[in-house]
Formats: structure tokens, C-alpha cells, sequence
């Protein structure tokens, strides 16, 4: 069962169920919550035919949204792993529903990102974690001033490969049991990976003050090289790796 932060005295309950189980149909288990019906969460069944699908789990989604039922609503934008926007639990791993395959199963279950806000239905509220995100600085400072072109190595720019891809979905930060219990505190996997990005961007002149700013028991170091961050993320990134090297920045610097 997917931790999820749920409203105040609430407890998810069986919902509406569509179609009915056949031969080629899966069930698709979705969470729905709308917080202006002042009701439980619940658990909606949509049994659907294989044959009328797509082959991601967006696909299915957009597909109940057309067809079934309009009130179901997620994020989505670019459908190719692009925007970030898609992200939330398939069958217990945080991922991004357009990059996520139907396997053969009958049952796919769906939730919100886990230990966030929900805003309706599978829509995390990640107003802290751009908060966050912003707190680091998300640009470059460059080192030399005017319109002239800064120019980079392809050794210097070869360090940004493994970054510069990572598309902020949160898919790392909400499988990270430090991030669940301090998300106030800790940056988490997502944003670090980020704030490494710039450390090691050759075009950036402010590596001290972002290794600074980092220097905190809380914002660093509350990871505890769990690890779930680096298996989760559905672009195969790996943001325990990135932390790794800040970490070891901080103690060469
Ligand atoms: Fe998403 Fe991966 Fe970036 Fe984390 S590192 S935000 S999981 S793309
Ligand atoms: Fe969390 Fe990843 Fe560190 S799961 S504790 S950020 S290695
Ligand atoms: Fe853009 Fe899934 S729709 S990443």
C-alpha cells in the first residue's frame, strides 16, 4: 500500500466501479479525491478492454478521461518523458505514467506521489518542492560578464550528462524516506541533483557560495544513502551519485 499523506481524518473507501472484468480487460485501480466534495478519498475501478489501449499507462488514463469518465484528472503534457508533468505511483513504483508500460496484468493500480499534498485525484501539491528548487538558484552566474558567447570544453561539458536530463518530476524526492519525514528540511534527491548540476557547470563562478549554502545537516546531509531515489527515477538517473559528490566537495573544499 502506496504512504500517502491523506486529507484530515479521512480514509480511503471502495469506489465507483466501470465496465465490467472480462477475458481481455484490466482493472485499473485509481485514487480519486476532490477536495470541494468535502467526501473520503476513495479507489475507482475501470475494467477495460486490452485492445482499446495504447500501449503506456497514460494512455489508459487519457483514454478513461475521454471515454469514461471526465472527471479524472492528472497532469500531463509532452507524453514522451519530456515535461515532467506525469509523474505518480504505478503499482508501487513513483513513475512517469507516459513512460510506464501496460504490462500484462489484469490489475494496474494508481496513486498520487506518495507523502504530498494532494491537490485532486493524482495531483500532488509541489508548491515546497519549487520552492525548493528556486532556494538553490536554478541558473547560471557566469564567470565573464556582456553578450559575449561563454564557451566550454567538451571534457567540461561531458560533466553535465546525467544532469542536465533530469526533468524535476519528483519521482526521487517522494520515494525517499528522509525527504517523507523532512521534506521541510531536506532538499531531497531531486533538488540536490539539481544544485550539483550548477557546482559542476565550468561556466558557473559560484561553486563556493552553492557548496555553502548546502553546508547544513538538514538541506545535505539528511540523506542517508537509502538509495530508492536512484532506483525510481524513470529517466535512469542517479541522484544518490550526484549527492555522493557534493558530499565529497564539501569535504575537498
Ligand atoms: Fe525525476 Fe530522475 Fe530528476 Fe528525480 S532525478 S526529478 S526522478 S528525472
Ligand atoms: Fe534518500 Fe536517495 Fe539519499 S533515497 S536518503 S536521497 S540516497
Ligand atoms: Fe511529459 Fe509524461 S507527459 S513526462
Amino acid at each position: 500500500m502506496v504512504k500517502l499523506t491523506l486529507p484530515e481524518n479521512s480514509k480511503i473507501v471502495e469506489g465507483n466501479t466501470f465496465g465490467k472484468e472480462g477475458k481481455d480487460t484490466i482493472c485499473f485501480n485509481i485514487y480519486r479525491w476532490n477536495r470541494e466534495d468535502d467526501k473520503n478519498p476513495r479507489m475507482d475501478k475501470f475494467h477495460l478492454s486490452k485492445r482499446k489501449l495504447g500501449p503506456m499507462v497514460l494512455d489508459a488514463l487519457m483514454y478513461i478521461k475521454g471515454e469514461v469518465d471526465s472527471s479524472l484528472t492528472f497532469r500531463r503534457s509532452c507524453r514522451e518523458g519530456i515535461c515532467g508533468s506525469c509523474s505518480m505511483n504505478v503499482n508501487g513504483t513513483n513513475t512517469l505514467a507516459c513512460l510506464k508500460p501496460i504490462e500484462d496484468v489484469k490489475f494496474v493500480d494508481i496513486y498520487p506521489l506518495p507523502h504530498m499534498k494532494v491537490l485532486k485525484d493524482l495531483v500532488p501539491d509541489l508548491s515546497e518542492f519549487y520552492e525548493q528548487y528556486k532556494s538553490i538558484k536554478p541558473w547560471l552566474n557566469p564567470k565573464s560578464k556582456g553578450k559575449k558567447e561563454i564557451k566550454q570544453s567538451q571534457v567540461d561539458r561531458k560533466k553535465l550528462d546525467g544532469l542536465y536530463e533530469c526533468v524535476l518530476c519528483a519521482c526521487c524526492s517522494t520515494s525517499c524516506p528522509s525527504y517523507w519525514w523532512n521534506s521541510d528540511k531536506f532538499l531531497g534527491p531531486a533538488i540536490l541533483l539539481q544544485a550539483y548540476r550548477f557546482i559542476v557547470d565550468s561556466r558557473d563562478k559560484n561553486k563556493k557560495e552553492r557548496l555553502n549554502f548546502l553546508k547544513d545537516k538538514f538541506k545535505l546531509y539528511r540523506c542517508h544513502t537509502i538509495m530508492n531515489c536512484t532506483k525510481t527515477c524513470p529517466k535512469n538517473l542517479n541522484p544518490a551519485k550526484a549527492i555522493a559528490e557534493i558530499k565529497k566537495l564539501q569535504v575537498s573544499s
